[in-house]
């Protein structure tokens, strides 16, 4: 068996999950934003964050299926001292990221946790985002990137009071990162620069940067206390797949889980105990239903460190490109 399938299998059959809403602690005082919280395995992290008592953003693109998921989420959980609401934000235009962070700001001073959750996984081949982006990098990666940015603050202000290891941004991967839909190496910024034609090679490329912003944000937020770790949440059963072709999914099918153990996934990097700062730092991976990857691919670790390091420096060069193709919108 191949190295990529070795890697893979223990992710797509992880058995049953063994940390659930039994485990979350409560979460009253805490402001959470989920970005695509009205649909998938987002919906389940916000209905469960609510009903542990947090204050809960779900940031979507579309109001009246954001505004008809808190409906149901608050019918169905009738009593919690926390609050849910919609922020609109459409990760594939960068112009509705800073307000998206303005409507924030203008109800809260502080954020506990960011999960950045929303993504697509299939597009027609050279779909593109408003700003020409490639349409997978451009929502599954860059977008959050600069959505990061802008909520740091908000972020470092609470860690300034919140115990250790409790603040945290979650970024969101894939088991695709797995395979050879990213190519030995990892990504590059040449794979920015020149989007692949295929769509899974970007999809698998924007999981990969998912990996790296996760680290490089690590490093640079460990000293304000801000956990930053990346986690495949699982293959699981939600409308993430329907634009891919009928025999893709039918193929995936066999591999599929309940949406709710992605959002379990989600919560053991968001809350449980078991994620500190160092492990943020160290580039360690979650993997379903909430546990570390027990062998990451060595290219991709090796991206994650700087050329001093021993490494290749792709994460940081990443970061960087992003940093600079962001800048307009920040
Ligand atoms: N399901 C899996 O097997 C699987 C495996 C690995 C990783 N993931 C990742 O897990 C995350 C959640 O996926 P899911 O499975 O729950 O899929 P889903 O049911 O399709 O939910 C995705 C969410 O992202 C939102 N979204 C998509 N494009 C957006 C945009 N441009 N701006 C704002 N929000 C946007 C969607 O909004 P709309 O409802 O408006 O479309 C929806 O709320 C994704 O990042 C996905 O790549 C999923």
């Amino acid at each position: 068996m191949s190295a990529a399938l070795w890697r893979t299998i223990p992710q797509l059959f992880p058995g049953k999950p063994t940390f659930t809403e039994a485990d979350i602690p409560e979460q009253h005082g805490k402001v959470i934003i989920v970005t695509g919280g009205n649909a998938g395995l987002g919906y389940h992290l916000c209905k469960i964050l609510y009903e542990r008592g947090a204050k809960v953003y779900m940031l979507s693109r579309s109001q009246s299926k954001a505004e008809e998921a808190i409906t149901k989420i608050k019918t169905e959980v009738t009593k919690s001292p926390g609050d849910l609401k919609y922020i609109h934000i459409d990760l594939a235009d960068m112009t509705t990221i800073k307000p998206a962070v303005q409507a924030f700001a203008a109800q809260e001073t502080k954020l506990d946790i960011l999960f950045n959750n929303a993504g697509i996984g299939a597009a027609p081949d050279g779909s593109k985002t408003k700003q020409g982006f490639e349409l997978l990098m451009g929502t599954n990666a860059i977008a959050p990137f600069l959505l990061t940015q802008l909520l740091l603050s908000y972020l470092q202000t609470a860690a300034k009071t919140a115990p250790k290891n409790c603040v945290r941004v979650v970024w969101t991967a894939s088991p695709i990162i797995e395979d050879s839909y990213v190519p030995a190496g990892g990504l590059t910024v040449s794979h920015l620069e020149s989007p692949h034609l295929s769509n899974f090679n970007n999809y698998a490329l924007s999981k990969t940067a998912n990996w790296y912003l996760a680290s490089e944000l690590a490093h640079r937020v460990q000293k304000d206390g801000i956990v930053s770790v990346v986690q495949n949440p699982g293959n699981l059963k939600t409308a993430v797949w329907d634009p891919a072709p009928w025999w893709i999914r039918k193929l995936m099918s066999i591999t599929m889980h309940p949406p709710i153990y992605g959002a379990y996934t989600n919560l053991w990097a968001g809350v449980s105990e078991n994620v500190t700062l160092e492990d943020g730092v160290q580039g360690k991976y979650v993997v379903p239903w909430g546990q570390w990857h027990s062998t990451p691919r060595k290219d991709l670790l090796d991206a994650l460190k700087g050329e001093g390091e021993g490494g290749t420096g792709h994460a940081g060069k990443v970061w960087a490109w992003c940093e600079e193709k962001t800048r307009v919108w920040a």
